[in-house]
């Protein structure tokens, strides 16, 4: 059978990998090398309860740290795989080749944020590349042996649909804008929807199209609200680096200077788990802390040892030296939450399965773990969990039927021949600036529904035409991406109360008639409703 993967980032990566062990023909198709995939990114570390630290923990403990988080709107199903098969995926890891930082001979262990266990495994301040560097190399024999194909420098345009069996992708070549069709079961695994908000921690090649299209196709969503803004960012020209919790992990503390002193403001409020706090609080105590961006908050990890800051925190030591001009071993480092990762996105059930029979969708652009609020280190978990499961069951249940596509494709790859040249508007990146605008105004750490309604009016007057100097995929992209903030901004309407990233000032509480599922779907206009979960 055919399997055509959409995202060669960590989770694209073992999905393919996975599928050709099954015995699939698998396409991978990606933007760039999965050397410069979002994956790269991640600092941190992976969670695992490994218990080497003689603290008891356990993976029923680790399970419910991540359902707290995700102040339990997570599909409980899919976080009892995914904590359950944590420490599979380490050993596999170390089995390829990941060398995790070691203590005593064991995999080391630090503390993550919303965690009261040392529980995560990493490699110094770079665990994200030495993971990709392993699992790319696994992919390169694939290659090598012609199981796996790579296209890379293709974007992913459409699903090829038919009576809601997905039947393949059609894609364009961004350098010779050659447009061709792929067919076989698909796995979306396309990351976040960064270009919404412009400036984030993460990759702006993760633009949100993949995911913009489908719910245009008929995908189903979910919870697109909740957007996690990382404490601990930096403001660089290009975009917002992390400065990894970590380095809160490891005793960074968080101060704001008040009346002449340092004031711990983490340290006073939240006494027992202070900077270890989960995201969404640590975020929105820097928001109060600097009433609301006005006085600068300070992360200093000057006390730590030198060897903690430059082997264990090495990818933060670089950061400020390199790109602020800062020596963390002895300057505080200036901090303020920045958009990091999108719990919402492709709606998939524990088996990653799409509410359309032979597709797929795994890493950040699905939604099952993480509920309102992700806790760190469980993204590199999902997303080789989430590739892994995904192509399992994309084997199990074979859907392709060539006959069907062979009939219906070329239509499609004619509608998209046709539009050359035919509009004539502003730069795609003054149309981006103002789409990202309108996000961070109205989907910050706290929304209110005057800005909400305001976005909503503002996305109407946006002209979307791209002037000629773009690429076709520019011109579809900004277009789709409207739709997408648009359903971003009805689901933080439609969702009456505050619970983790979702903030809504009218309605501070956490309200237990909203402990459910945001759904949008999309027939011609956006649709909210509500889902409740499977207990
Ligand atoms: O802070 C970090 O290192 C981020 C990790 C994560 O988002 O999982």
């Amino acid at each position: 059978m055919n399997v055509v993967v959409i995202g060669s980032g960590l989770a694209g990566l073992t999905s393919a990998i996975k599928a050709s062990d099954l015995g699939a023909n698998v396409t991978l198709i990606s933007p760039t090398f999965s050397e410069s995939s979002q994956s790269v990114m991640a600092m941190g570390g992976i969670n695992v309860a490994l218990n080497t630290k003689g603290e008891n923990d356990s993976v029923d403990k680790h399970y419910q740290d991540t359902i707290n988080s995700g102040c339990e709107i997570n599909d409980s199903k899919s976080v009892l795989k995914l904590t359950y098969d944590a420490s599979k995926i380490v050993k596999w890891l170390e089995n390829i080749g990941v060398s995790f930082t070691r203590d005593d001979g064991n995999i080391d262990l630090r503390y993550f944020g919303g965690q009261k266990f040392a529980r995560t495994a990493y490699a110094g301040a770079r665990t994200g590349k030495q993971i990709v560097t392993a699992i790319t190399a696994l992919c390169r024999k694939k290659e090598a042996e012609d199981k796996v194909k790579r296209y890379v420098g293709w974007r992913f345009l459409s699903l090829i649909l038919d009576n809601n069996q997905c039947l393949g992708v059609i894609c364009i070549n961004e350098d010779t804008q050659e447009i061709k069709a792929f067919t076989g079961s698909v796995i979306l695994a396309s990351g976040g929807l960064n270009k919404l908000f412009g400036k984030t921690s993460g990759s702006v090649l993760n633009d949100g199209y993949v995911t913009a299209k489908a719910l245009i196709q008929g995908v189903r969503l979910a919870n697109l609200e909740m957007i996690q803004y990382h404490p601990t960012t930096v403001k660089t020209p290009s975009k917002r680096m992390l400065i990894t919790e970590a380095a809160r992990g490891e005793g960074g503390n968080l101060y704001v200077n008040q009346n002449g002193e340092k004031y711990y403001f983490m340290k006073e409020w939240y006494p027992e788990m202070a900077e270890l706090m989960p995201r969404d609080v640590v975020s929105r105590s820097i928001y109060k802390a600097s009433r609301g961006g006005k006085n600068q908050v300070y992360l200093d990890i000057s006390h730590l040892s030198e060897d903690t800051v430059k082997i264990k925190l090495d990818e933060v030591y670089e950061v400020c030296t390199r790109y602020l001009n800062i020596d963390p071993t002895c300057d505080a480092i200036p901090v303020y939450p920045g958009v990091h990762y999108f719990m919402g996105g492709i709606k998939t059930d524990e088996n990653h399965k799409t509410n359309i029979e032979g597709l797929f969708a795994a890493g950040e652009c699905s939604c099952q773990y993480h509920g309102a609020n992700r806790l760190g280190g469980n993204s590199l978990l999902g997303a080789i969990h989430g590739g892994y499961i995904a192509a399992q069951n994309v084997v199990l249940e074979e859907y392709f039927n060539p006959d069907v596509v062979f009939n219906s494709l070329k239509n499609q790859i004619d509608s998209f021949n046709s539009w050359k040249d035919s509009f004539d508007g502003e730069l795609l990146s003054t149309i981006e600036d103002k789409l990202a605008n309108i996000m961070n105004t109205s989907m910050g750490i706290y929304r209110n529904e005057t800005e909400l309604y305001g976005a909503l009016k503002q996305l109407d007057t946006l002209n979307c035409d791209v002037n000629t100097n773009s690429s076709y995929y520019d011109y579809v992209k900004i277009k789709n991406l409207t739709t997408l903030a648009r359903a971003c901004i009805l689901s933080a309407i439609e969702r009456k109360e505050s619970r983790g990233a979702h903030q809504r000032e009218e309605y501070l509480q956490t309200k237990e008639e909203y402990r459910k599922i945001t759904c949008i779907d999309y027939d011609g206009e956006i649709k909210i409703s509500f889902e409740e979960l499977d207990e």
